[in-house]
């Protein structure tokens, strides 16, 4: 018989990712934390998943607690994914920064397998862009593993454009090789939006990308992580969100632009 998650214990780890995450579970995901950590509780020779809570909650383990990310962390994403929010960005938000400014910041804060972060940095090649740097992050130690391989399956390169395809990245039989001019063009780091701390290295940024990531948060720590988002943006810098996500009701201290019909949020 499997390991049973009793619902007083689901929601004292639901709490506890809540916490440091910001992530919330709904109960009608309990099946899941149940199937995604049955795997960790016997990877670490415990019998419970009350065991596994004290574990965690001990604060003892910091590889553990990245491992707990990794369970909980829903990591879907694609290359060009929402693409006229890339389109706004190279013909109209890089150029303006570029007038005033020699080098632009751009930073990818929920970067998941790397899609996002690459793609920003093909185009800004192509349209030769060459004093902007790319930094990517996001909470799951093993998505950001394999973003810096730069290896990816056919389902994730989907949407790429057949001439970006042919010339950045290296097709054998299942598998895209991305091409070491991009890799090494996106500094990839773990951080954690909730983590005050580790927020505040991310600062004097020009742009920001944090898209389909709030979605998954409470409504307390989405606001939170929106206003370290704010302090970490230059001001007049750009936030870009999911298209299907909004500000309306979160918070109001940026001011959305509408941009060859595209919603960005400026820090004024
Ligand atoms: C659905 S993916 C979105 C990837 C990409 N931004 C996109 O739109 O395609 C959400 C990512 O957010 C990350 N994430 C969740 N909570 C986070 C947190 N507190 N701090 C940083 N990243 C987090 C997850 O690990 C996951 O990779």
């Amino acid at each position: 018989m499997g390991i049973v998650l009793r619902d007083s214990t689901f929601k004292q780890l639901r709490d506890f990712v809540y916490e440091k995450t910001g992530i919330y579970i709904p109960d009608s995901k309990k099946y899941l934390v149940e199937s995604r950590l049955t795997k960790r509780v016997l990877e670490r020779n415990l019998n419970t998943f009350e065991e596994y809570l004290y574990l965690i909650q001990s604060n003892t383990d910091f590889n553990e607690l990245l491992k707990l990310y990794d369970a909980i962390t829903t990591n879907e994403t694609s290359f060009f994914r929402e693409p006229r929010q890339f389109d706004v960005l190279v013909k109209h938000i890089v150029p303006s920064i570029i007038q005033k400014q020699k080098t632009v910041k751009i930073w990818s804060a929920a970067c998941s397998t790397g899609e996002e972060p690459y793609t920003i940095r093909m185009l800004l090649i192509e349209n030769m862009f060459d004093t902007v740097e790319v930094i990517a992050s996001d909470i799951s130690e093993s998505a950001l593993e394999s973003a810096r391989k730069g290896v990816y399956g056919s389902y994730s390169v989907r949407n790429v454009p057949e001439f970006y395809l042919r010339k950045y990245f290296k097709n054998s039989g299942q598998s895209y090789e991305l091409d070491e001019v991009v890799k090494k063009g996106v500094r990839f780091v773990n951080v954690n939006l909730v983590d005050e701390k580790r927020m505040r290295f991310m600062h004097d940024m020009d742009v920001i990308f944090c898209r389909n990531v709030l979605i998954y948060f409470g409504e307390g720590a989405k606001q939170k992580a929106l206003s370290l988002l704010y302090g970490c943006l230059k001001p007049g810098g750009f936030l870009f969100i999911g298209s299907s996500e909004s500000l309306h009701n979160v918070t109001r201290a940026f001011k959305p632009v509408i941009i060859d019909g595209v919603i960005v949020y400026q820090k004024e």
